[in-house]
C-alpha cells in the first residue's frame, strides 16, 4: 500500500486543523496508509511516497525542526527523488514558510512538488478546511494511480 505522510509544525493550532483536514481528505479516498506527524527522523523519509509538510511561518522563517530535518535528509544523502512532495501553512501576513519548503522539496531533492503551497491566513476557514480536504483526496488518489 502507498504511503502519505502529512507532517506538520503548529504553535496555535491553525497548521494543525489543516494538517487534520487534508489527512482525512486522504482517507476518505480509500486505499493509501496515511500518517498525521509532527515529528519524523530524516531515515524514515524514504519510506513514504508522498510528503506533505504544513508549517506556520514564524519570523519569515520556517521552523527549525524543519530545518533540522532537511538538512539532516541531506547529509545522509536520502533520496526523495520523484516522490510527491507538497506544503501548507498558517500565516499572518507574508506566509513565505511552506514556498520555502516547496522550493526545497523541488530543487535539493526533486520531488514531484505541487504548486502553489495552500496558504490560510491565520484560523483557517469552512472554505480553506475544504480545500485542505481535497489537497489530501488528489494526492491519494494520484498515488492510487501510480504504478
Ligand atoms: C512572534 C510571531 C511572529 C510571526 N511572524 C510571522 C511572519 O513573519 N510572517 C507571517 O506571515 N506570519 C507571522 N506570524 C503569524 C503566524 O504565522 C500565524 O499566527 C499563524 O496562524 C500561526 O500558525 P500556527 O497556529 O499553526 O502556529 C507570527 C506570529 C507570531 C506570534
Amino acid at each position: 500500500m502507498k504511503k502519505l505522510l502529512v507532517l506538520y509544525y503548529s504553535r496555535t493550532g491553525n497548521t494543525e486543523r489543516m494538517a487534520k483536514a487534508i489527512a482525512e481528505g486522504a482517507q476518505s479516498s480509500g486505499n493509501v496508509e496515511v500518517e498525521l506527524n509532527y515529528h519524523v527522523n530524516a531515515e524514515s523519509l524514504s519510506s513514504y511516497d508522498a510528503i506533505l509538510i504544513g508549517s506556520p511561518t514564524y519570523h519569515h522563517d520556517l521552523p527549525i525542526d524543519f530545518k533540522n530535518l532537511l538538512e539532516e535528509a541531506a547529509v545522509q544523502g536520502i533520496s526523495l527523488k520523484g516522490k510527491i512532495g507538497g506544503t501548507f501553512g498558517s500565516y499572518g501576513w507574508s506566509g513565505e514558510a511552506p514556498k520555502l519548503i516547496l522550493e526545497i522539496m523541488k530543487y535539493k531533492f526533486e520531488m514531484q512538488v505541487i504548486e502553489p503551497p495552500l496558504l490560510a491566513k491565520y484560523v483557517p476557514d469552512p472554505s480553506m478546511l475544504n480545500a485542505c480536504k481535497e489537497l489530501g483526496k488528489r494526492v491519494s488518489e494520484s498515488l492510487m494511480n501510480r504504478a
